[in-house]
């Protein structure tokens, strides 16, 4: 037996039918295929490589192949691609051939050009405007590359793919979507008539190889110090906002804080498209839906809060607090889940707390500003703030302590800050972290968790210049 056919009769067995849709490919072992004499010589990559795939896929019945992803199925697939390749075009090189191989793989079970670009662990953002134009984040800076899509419905194929592994679907009347990778990057997806010069694709990448605490120490994000207090807060069950701009690290920073919550507590996370990691045990994680083609069926972030309470959690994270849920969450802090984190998008802590007022709005609840203002100043005790600096670095920029009111206002007091000085000749900032000399008042809740920090810990100083 040939070595295809053995590649053949394993796929048969895999797929666990004998009708398996897959008997097609017994016509792969007859030499007739156009093109094959020889004479395809010059034709190059790109052609070859379309060619070879839509043989693959007329003759696979790809959606009766229950595991695409499983090794086994790949190196089965990658067998009869090889003889395919070698019926067409016997004078590739060896390196060209592999390469040819390579990407029929990568257009056949992965998400074809994006492929390469997903393996670059140093790629933390690909943008796509379009088929033709890709663009990559690197270290904070953005960068073109020369990936390409054949043409806008190749694009279109990838994005589909992208979308139906989760169960959600683009097309003309449902043209923006919210989907995630396997290994947890987050996709966002707009097609036309939405979006004008061919499909936009956003990927924010850190599935496989999320940032860890040391990580984010030696990039300079923020100090020892901060850390330290960070641990401490988390650890006492304070609750914690995550404010920011749209990537500048809140997510990360989530992620990293949640890696300080005691491996035995109860944990709920709510997200709109699962990013979080959690390393710990004991974690259930909700995902929210938008609603089908008729309007319905959508699953809101405000459900899942609602929900959740009634799954004994001992702490709430929300990955993102962008509305009507904001009222629930709030109380959920207040009540028994204390220890909940969450971010919004706010450029300063009081901008912060201001977005917390609206979006209590949002719900559509009717509470003086006073009673509003109450409730959120009850409820958070931290307010973290993130910011993507000019020229890259992203750093905690403020760390918040939240205290009570006096009359109409939030009193808040900032611990500690980064202060930025200038830019260098490379365009990046620089500037240094500082420890304001004010002590938060919530000391006392921490050494009561028994939790105890250095005395000098809020001595006013410089913690790091960067
Ligand atoms: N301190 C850091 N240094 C370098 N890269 C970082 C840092 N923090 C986060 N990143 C990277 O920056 C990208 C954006 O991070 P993240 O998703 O956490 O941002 P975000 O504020 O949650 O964004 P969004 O507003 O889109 O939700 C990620 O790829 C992440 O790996
Ligand atoms: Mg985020």
């Amino acid at each position: 037996m040939s070595r295809l056919q053995q590649g053949i009769s394993k796929l048969n067995s895999l797929s666990g039918q004998s009708n398996s849709g897959l008997s097609g490919l017994s016509r792969l072992s007859s030499p007739s295929f156009g093109g094959s004499n020889g004479s395809s010589g010059g034709k190059n990559l790109e052609e070859l490589k379309r060619q070879i795939h839509s043989k693959l896929v007329e003759r696979l019945d790809f959606s009766r192949i229950k595991d695409l992803s499983s090794d086994a199925m790949r190196k089965d697939i990658r067998k009869v691609i090889e003889h395919l390749c070698d019926t067409e075009n016997p004078l590739l090189n060896r390196i060209e051939r592999e390469k040819l191989i390579e990407e029929v793989l990568d257009e056949t079970l992965g998400f074809g050009p994006l492929e390469v670009l997903l393996k670059d662990p140093t790629i933390s953002d690909i943008l796509v405007n379009g088929p033709k134009k890709i663009y990559v984040e690197r270290r904070g800076k953005l960068e073109k590359t020369d990936v390409v899509f054949r043409d806008n419905d190749h694009l279109m194929q990838i994005i589909d793919r992208i979308v139906s592994k989760i169960g959600r679907r683009v097309d003309e009347t449902n043209p923006m979507v919210d989907a995630r990778l396997p290994d947890g990057s987050r996709v966002n997806a707009v097609i036309a008539p939405i979006s004008l010069d061919g499909a936009s694709l956003s990927i924010r990448r850190f599935g496989s190889n999320p940032l860890k605490l040391e990580d984010l120490l030696n990039y300079k994000a923020f100090t020892p110090e901060i850390a330290m207090l960070l641990e401490a807060c988390i650890k006492a069950r304070l609750n914690v906002v995550i404010s920011g701009g749209t990537g500048c690290g809140k997510t990360t920073l989530l992620n990293t804080l949640s890696s300080f919550i005691p491996a035995d507590e109860r944990v709920i996370t709510i997200e709109d498209a699962a990013e979080l990691q959690l390393q710990q045990e004991h974690v259930v994680r909700l995902e929210t839906r938008p609603a089908n083609i008729e309007g319905k069926g959508a699953v809101t972030t405000r459900d899942c809060v609602k929900n959740a309470l009634r799954m004994r959690p001992e702490r709430i994270i929300i990955g993102e607090c962008r509305g009507g849920e904001t009222l629930d969450m709030l109380q959920a802090m207040n009540t028994g889940h204390s220890g909940s984190m969450t971010t919004l998008h706010a450029n300063t802590p009081r901008e912060g707390l201001s977005r917390l007022e609206t979006m209590i709005m949002m719900g559509g609840i009717e509470l003086p500003i006073k009673a509003m203002r109450q409730q959120i100043s009850a409820a958070v005790d931290l307010i973290i703030q993130a910011n993507r600096l000019q020229g890259g670095p992203r750093k905690i920029t403020s760390i918040t302590e939240v205290n009570n009111m006096e009359q109409d206002v939030i009193i808040m007091q900032e611990i500690f800050r980064y202060r930025q000085l200038g830019i260098d000749q490379n365009g990046r900032a620089f500037g240094q972290f500082e420890a304001t000399g004010v002590r938060p008042s919530f000391v006392p809740r921490l050494e009561q968790k028994g939790v105890k920090l250095p005395s000098n810990m809020f001595a006013e100083r410089v913690l790091l210049r960067d």
